[in-house]
């Protein structure tokens, strides 16, 4: 069976117009997800993750000063679409996103249920209040929330319930991909882990596509199937994450890895000295260089993106077009 590919990145760019300059936060950034997977987008704070998630959803700020690339979603380039067009075909009834900090967005005064049914009776003006309201029932079960909570207000339900409840709001739709800003870093270690269950459960059940933004690369490995590691705002490597997991390239991805606590070894976890490069003219050559322990003459020139083995792809200097360390 031939693998359907929902969604194709190409060139992505992103910049930002400050009075000090243009911040490149997403920068020629190319990748294909398959219908059915997750990929995990990972990488420390500032990196540009929040952005492409914006990029993708076309949820721009007013100081964009480039944007451009292609999107390619279930066979078509979504960039080419008006914004009223976007609006009306892609963002929420296809492409839905939970965004950073989403649980403390919703509406104090409004009871969860009547926030919710909103978006389906904007969206689709022949559908009835009944049949938006059995919708909504359905999606809290599918988050695992009693559905009587649909009554209440927000400040009724705990941090973990609000988070499922603006899951819920995104699933309501049926979307084919759904992205999540880093849906459980604001809640405790538990209610983490019972979340990325019921995204489990969701991939499982619904085959939902899903895009999961984390600065944790632990909890990426729950659902991931796919990884893409994100410095300053490039995408320095993408790949299967079993293979990811036992054999990240990326000198950043290893030291992302490196600074992981694991049960089954008791190492040294180790941090990342130094700090990204600003993404207002950032470094000519590889933005990772000034803090890489394997830095040589070439990291002056900016690297291509390589080819590896098993699809995975990265952008360092130390492989070359077959793949092969150089320098290790
Ligand atoms: N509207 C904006 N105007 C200017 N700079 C922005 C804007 N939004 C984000 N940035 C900058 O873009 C970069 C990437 O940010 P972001 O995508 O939020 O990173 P992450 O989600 O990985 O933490 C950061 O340097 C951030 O300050
Ligand atoms: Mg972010």
């Amino acid at each position: 069976m031939s693998k359907k590919i929902l969604l194709d990145v190409k060139n992505l760019k992103l910049y930002f117009r400050t009075r000090s300059g243009s911040v490149q936060a997403v920068d020629d950034v190319s990748f294909r997800l398959e219908a059915g997977k997750t990929l995990a987008v990972v990488g420390e704070s500032g990196c540009g993750k929040t952005s492409l998630a914006k990029a993708i959803l076309r949820l721009l700020p007013r100081n964009i000063s480039t944007y451009s690339g292609s999107i390619i979603f279930d066979g078509e380039d979504i960039m080419k679409y008006s914004d009223e067009k976007f609006r009306r075909e892609i963002r929420w009834s296809n492409i839905a996103m939970v965004p950073q900090a989403s649980m403390n967005s919703l509406n104090p005064v409004m009871r969860i249920e009547d926030q919710l049914i909103e978006p389906l009776l904007l969206h689709d003006r022949h559908m009835s209040k009944k049949k938006a309201l059995d919708r909504v029932n359905e999606v809290f079960n599918i988050v695992g929330l009693p559905t009587d909570f649909l009554r209440r207000y927000p400040f009724e339900l705990s941090g973990g319930m609000r988070q499922r409840a603006t899951i819920a709001m995104a699933l309501a739709s049926n979307p084919k991909l759904v992205v999540l800003d880093e849906p459980s870093s604001a809640l405790d270690l538990l209610t983490q882990a019972n979340l990325m269950n019921v995204l489990k459960k969701i991939k499982h059940e619904f085959n939902t596509t899903f895009i999961l933004i984390t600065h944790d690369i632990g909890t990426a490995s729950e659902l991931a199937d796919e990884i893409a590691v994100m410095y300053a705002g490039e995408m320095v490597e993408f790949s299967s994450a079993d293979y990811f997991y036992t054999d990240a390239h990326h000198p950043y991805s290893r030291k992302l890895m490196a600074s992981v606590p694991t049960l089954r070894e008791d190492k040294e976890l180790q941090f990342i000295p130094g700090q990204p490069p600003s993404l207002i003219n950032p470094p000519q050559g590889c933005r990772y260089s000034a803090r890489c322990e394997k830095r040589f003459e070439k990291c002056s020139m900016h690297p291509k993106t390589t080819e590896l083995e098993h699809g995975a792809q990265v952008k360092c200097w130390l492989y070359d077009e077959t793949g092969e360390v150089k320098h290790a």
